[in-house]
């Protein structure tokens, strides 16, 4: 299993639209696994596969304290979902800043999925669990949290990342990090 390498906002790679997995092979297995030590490597509590530049229909998630409770979902799809949203303060490995934002988001989802064994299965989710889906859902089909905020927030985090993205090509050369 190894660490894989994560993109950052605003890499255009990040608004590609997923595609969906017909096949449940040891390939996608294995990218399960690597993304889910990946995600535990950066300390995430939520991955998708579009942040590594992959353009498949996966994501993995681990809301609990312990970080051993992993999540992989195959084709996730939201399929039902109650009105009310409420404010969810995020943040994203892909653009790793200190704040975290206010969004809303829905309360309360249905989802459903494949796991690794090719096995459909429909949850019902709700709040920091639910938040998650929806954020890495929406990164399969291109779209990032920060495309909620204003123009103005929106503006001030690209500038930011702008000198984040510099710092960060310099540590990479230099092999302070991944
Ligand atoms: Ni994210």
């Amino acid at each position: 299993m190894s660490i894989m390498k994560l993109l950052y906002f605003p890499n255009n790679k990040l608004r590609m639209k997923a595609k969906y997995i017909k096949n449940i092979n040891n390939d996608i297995k294995l990218l399960g696994k690597n993304m889910l030590k990946t995600m535990y490597f950066y300390n995430g509590i939520g991955l998708a596969a579009t942040q590594l530049g992959i353009n498949k229909r996966i994501i993995v998630i681990d809301i609990s304290i312990n970080k051993n409770n992993p999540i992989i979902l195959i084709n996730p799809e939201i399929i039902k979902f109650n009105k009310l949203k409420i404010k969810s303060k995020e943040g994203c490995l892909s653009i790793p800043l200190k704040q975290k934002y206010s969004i809303l988001r829905y309360k309360k989802i249905k989802i459903k999925a494949k796991n690794l064994m090719n096995e459909n299965f429909e949850l019902e989710i709700s709040n920091l669990l639910s938040f998650c889906v929806q954020h890495e859902i929406d990164h399969l089909n291109g779209i990032l949290f920060i495309d909620y905020l204003s123009n103005l927030k929106f503006q001030r985090i690209y500038d930011k990342m702008y000198k984040l993205n510099k710092k960060i090509i310099f540590l990479k050369k230099h092999n302070y990090i991944k």
